[in-house]
């Protein structure tokens, strides 16, 4: 009887064993190497810049290629570029509401801003493949600052201090511009992942 239950149990716990190396097996065959690493690096990347899920979520779908601190930082100006292109129509179509007003000026100098930072975007890809680190920091630098001013400026005034779409559009950009920076200084700097 007793030798009974322990075949039992042997059969029982080689099924289970049988079970879990099948899992493994299934595991690895659906998943093809590549995705599930390379996502999870995504993640370490975007885990030193200031708004981590921000970054994840924006450079994701604009990443070719292999994932690494280029290709991220390419996604993340790209994302930029859309980002700058889009808050600029919106601008432009506050500003010709009220075309006289105060708020009309303010809102032309927030769009030449954002045409600084669609050139400084140009010139930052174009010092990504020479890895032209000096003007990569700058151009990326200049970016965070040139939203920072219209954003001060907006700020500042009484249009700014009674409308928050103006809020927003600032936080949009200048989220993936801080990340892009955060990129960039880890990508300088790769004693970090
Ligand atoms: C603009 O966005 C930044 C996020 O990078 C934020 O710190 C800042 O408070 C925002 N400014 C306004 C006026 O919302």
């Amino acid at each position: 009887m007793a030798s009974n239950k322990c075949i039992i149990v042997v059969i029982a716990l080689s099924y289970s064993l049988i079970a879990s190396l099948s899992d493994n097996v299934e595991g690895t065959s659906r998943s093809p190497g590549e995705i599930a690493p390379s996502a999870f690096r995504l993640e370490d990347f975007c885990f030193h810049t200031e708004f981590p899920s921000e970054c994840v979520s924006t450079t994701r779908p604009l990443i070719t290629g292999h994932i690494n601190a280029f290709t991220i930082l390419e996604a993340g100006l790209k994302a930029l570029a859309e980002r700058t292109q889009k808050v600029t129509a919106e601008v432009e179509k506050l500003r010709k509401k009220d075309r006289k007003s105060e708020k009309s000026k303010e809102l032309a100098v927030c769009i030449a801003y954002y045409n600084i930072v669609l050139n400084s975007i140009k010139r930052a890809e174009a010092a990504i493949p020479p890895k032209d680190f000096g003007n990569l920091e700058y151009e990326l630098d200049y970016q965070v600052s040139s939203i920072r001013n219209c954003e001060t400026l907006v700020a500042g005034s009484e249009f700014g201090r009674s409308n928050t779409q103006m809020d927003d559009l600032n936080l949009s950009l200048s989220m993936v511009a801080k990340n892009n920076l955060g990129i960039g200084n880890n990508l300088m700097n790769p004693e970090r992942p």
